[in-house]
């Protein structure tokens, strides 16, 4: 027993693979021989074995279209690897469309972050490439592979071209909305609007604006975990397949390193002062704000350190930079011509923190001094200079206030009347998405051009899953008026615009909350200069509503869990959520999940 050969736990080799601290039978050398036993099963020869081991997660699924290239992707990464002397071994997780995520996608992205750090902690991977893209599975994978900490490298499919109607670029989703909007009102026929269905999502990948895809695919380059190019090539373009292909000789380099290239040592505060300050120089989507809080409170050295705050404090230095839609006029292939996230960071140079690392090992400063980049005239004109940018700061403010004491967003850049972020007006209540559905159209609606519209009930808890229906429509009978102030403890889509001051917290249901007890009438106050989200009331007025509203609900026979209004416990994933799911400020994250929310006392990996 004395020569334990390839069996023996110590014997030097280059990854950890197999010899890692996996299901155990017992006798950890008969653990090893047993996992050989298994993996020989699927024809790996001893010197495939002894290599390190780059796990593949492959997200593609008949119901993602977004992730349509993953096969081809996987394939690309496989040869990076295999050419640099690893072995690459994919294996599947939970895939979550926008579109096909009943009843929101945001209410499995928990779920799949759980799957996501679950196998890779579980399977005998040295290094992980986990391929994303649609909206909600990059932060996923984020959370997980933060949880996990071996380290991950994301890989995104990339942005679907723009399709052609008439001669006029289109594009998933912000012109979904707009030709939509002109048929209803008359502008375009049913043959039209055909037409259109047939060329907004032309290709496979994720939508082709700077939607929630793309804000979170740029955020993870400035955050040091993807190359320059890996955010804005197009998911059909040969670019595509080289960044996956470098991907793969990036994973086996950091396997030979891996307690260096942990993501909670890559990561670090200044990581995220990175990628927030990309955020609001790109105009990103509103639902980054929440999936970049849920990540740094998955991160034990970060949680607490970044809070709504920072992206005010941010926003207030940062200009918008990118002209993309929903904010500006183009597409994301065009910011690749431009020079893609190399130009930008480049651009954004003096508001960097350059010291901050990077998965190749390099900080952010010396990747860029290595790469260098020459402005061009269609480049300076997408991507603005700090000195003439298209809007001076603050393109995403973080409102308080006694309407919002856990804070609230707004997208000032996408404001389409701007007398409205310094307002005052008289609410009009809506309790829920079905209540909204029921009476916004009616002519007998009690609102005017000057009422603020206010949804309830559509929080983390409250629908359940956070959905985007915090675009609240305009009332049918205020025809012709193009924006109003909207109040929700919702989301809205990464592509839409408009006066919305959207996760609004504590949500509504939560049982004391101000946002709850809103009446119409109340007058709301919103104020982007003071950065203030008021309703006028007393303190003693708002404490005697909440006493009332707790009052009804036990009359109602609605129980509350803790200060959940939730009613009856529910089974299985949904009851899971529903009992731990944190306020949106928090990441709207499972509390079990967060580096503050529990000891971690699993060793599997470490
Ligand atoms: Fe997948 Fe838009 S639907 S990114
Ligand atoms: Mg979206």
């Amino acid at each position: 027993m004395d020569d334990l050969g390839d069996y023996d736990l110590n014997k030097p080799i280059s990854g950890t693979g197999l010899r890692q601290g996996l299901t155990s039978y017992g006798d950890a050398h008969f653990s090893l021989f047993l996992r050989k036993v298994f993996i020989k099963a699927a024809g790996y020869g001893e010197d495939a074995l002894s290599r390190p081991i780059v796990g593949i997660i492959n997200t593609g699924s008949g119901f993602n279209p977004c992730h349509a290239n993953v096969p081809q992707l996987v394939e690309a990464v496989k040869r990076g690897v295999h050419l640099h002397g690893g072995l690459a071994i994919e294996f599947p997780t939970i895939s979550l469309h926008e579109s096909f995520a009943s009843p929101t996608s945001m209410f499995l992205r928990n779920l799949m972050s759980m799957d996501t750090e679950e196998m890779i902690k579980a399977q005998p991977v040295d290094v992980c490439v986990m391929i994303g893209g649609c909206d909600k599975t990059v932060p996923a994978q984020l959370m997980g592979g933060l949880s996990a900490n071996k380290p991950v490298l994301p890989l995104v499919t990339g942005p679907m071209m723009p399709g052609s109607f008439r001669g006029e670029r289109i594009g998933a989703c912000t012109d979904c909305r707009n030709n939509w909007a002109a048929y209803r009102a008359g502008e375009l026929d049913i043959e039209d609007i055909r037409g259109i269905n047939d060329e907004l999502a032309p290709t496979v990948g994720t939508c082709g604006v700077m939607g929630t895809a793309s804000t979170i695919a740029c955020i993870t380059v400035a955050l040091g975990m993807m190359p320059f190019g890996g955010a804005t090539a197009p998911a059909v373009s040969s670019a595509r397949m080289r960044i996956a292909e470098e991907t793969g000789a990036i994973a086996v380099a950091t396997a030979s390193k891996i307690e260096e290239r942990r993501p909670q040592t890559i990561l670090s505060k200044e990581s995220f002062l990175n990628a927030i300050t990309v955020l609001q120089a790109i105009g990103g989507s509103t639902n980054a704000v929440v999936h970049i809080m849920a990540i740094v409170n998955r991160h034990p050295d970060v949680a607490g350190k970044i809070t709504l705050k920072t992206f005010d404090d941010i926003g207030r230095k940062t200009p918008l930079l990118v002209d993309l839609k929903p904010s500006g006029a183009n597409y994301m292939n065009d910011f690749h011509n431009a020079g893609g996230m190399l130009a930008l960071l480049h651009t954004l140079r003096p508001l960097l923190h350059l010291e901050a690392k990077t998965i190749t090992g390099e900080t952010l400063g010396e990747k860029l001094d290595a790469t260098p980049f020459k402005p061009f005239p269609m480049s300076i004109s997408l991507i603005r200079p700090l000195s003439d940018p298209l809007y001076p700061n603050s393109a995403l403010v973080t409102l308080y206030g006694n309407l919002a004491p856990g804070g609230a967003i707004l997208k000032a850049a996408a404001s389409k009347d701007r007398h409205l972020l310094e307002y005052e007006g008289p609410a009009v209540v809506f309790e829920n998405t079905a209540d909204l559905g029921a009476r916004i159209d009616r002519d007998d609606l009690e609102v005017t051009k000057d009422s603020v519209l206010v949804l309830q009930g559509i929080g983390p808890i409250g629908n359940p899953g956070m959905p985007e229906a915090g675009v609240i429509p305009i009332p049918r009978k205020l025809h012709g008026v193009k924006d109003m102030l909207r109040l929700s403890d919702g989301r809205m889509s990464g592509t839409a615009g408009g006066t919305m001051v959207l996760h609004i917290s504590p949500e509504s249901a939560i049982v004391d909350s101000t946002f709850g007890i809103l009446r119409n009438g109340d007058i709301i106050r919103c104020s982007v200069a003071e950065r203030k989200l008021e309703v006028k009331l007393s303190d003693g007025e708002i404490e005697g509503r909440v006493r009332e509203r707790k009052a009804l609900l036990q009359k109602q026979g609605q129980q509350c869990r803790g200060k959940r209004v939730v009613g009856k416990r529910r089974r299985g994933y949904r009851g899971l959520y529903e009992s731990s799911v944190n306020q949106a400020e928090e990441g709207a994250d499972f509390d079990f999940l967060t580096a503050k929310g529990a000891e971690d006392d699993d060793q599997r990996d470490q």
